[in-house]
């Protein structure tokens, strides 16, 4: 059983009541519901955090991505700004799945940046909520094709 951490950045906790023409109506609690059904099917542990702050975000990865398997992160605004947030992920280790509900590419030219898409293993955007279950199904895969295969038991070994 993998252990995959999702991480929200600032202003999804508004989700639901903000810019839903672009967004969706779907709340952030709502959509951690759906990824948590995905997961106990998948048999797969989750872990969910959300903040508004780079350095709550920062030190989140710093606790958890060490000990845990792959990130799905929608970074929000942070994704375009957070040279903290590339860094925390690279000093963890941690494979990470950016996640975008928008398509960044047909926005605002400085949405089309990103100081997260060049170390990630993809990117999923532009689906609204779906962009979650479809990264959550790339990690799933991901892990499958990368994890090694747990060796025989002492028992089955034995002549
Ligand atoms: C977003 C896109 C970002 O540009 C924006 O700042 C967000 C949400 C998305 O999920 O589409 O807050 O990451």
């Amino acid at each position: 059983m993998a252990r995959i951490l999702v991480v929200h950045g600032p202003n999804l906790n508004l989700l639901g009541t903000r810019e839903r023409q672009i967004y969706g109506q779907m709340t952030l609690t709502e959509i951690n519901l759906m990824l948590q059904t995905c997961a106990r099917e998948a048999g797969q542990t989750l872990e969910i955090f959300q903040a508004n702050h780079e350095g709550a975000l920062v030190e989140y990865i710093q606790q958890h991505g060490a000990r845990s398997d792959c990130l799905i992160l929608n970074p929000a605004a942070y994704t375009h700004t957070s040279v903290a947030l590339r860094d925390a992920i690279l000093a963890v280790g941690i494979p990470v799945i950016e996640v975008h509900l928008s398509n960044v590419y047909r926005r605002e030219g400085f949405r089309q940046q990103s100081y997260i898409t060049d170390i990630a293993i993809g990117q999923v955007a532009g689906f609204g909520s779906q962009s979650y279950q479809l990264a959550f199904a790339a990690a799933c895969h991901w892990l499958h094709q990368h994890t090694p295969p747990s060796p025989p038991s002492a028992k089955a070994s034995m002549p």
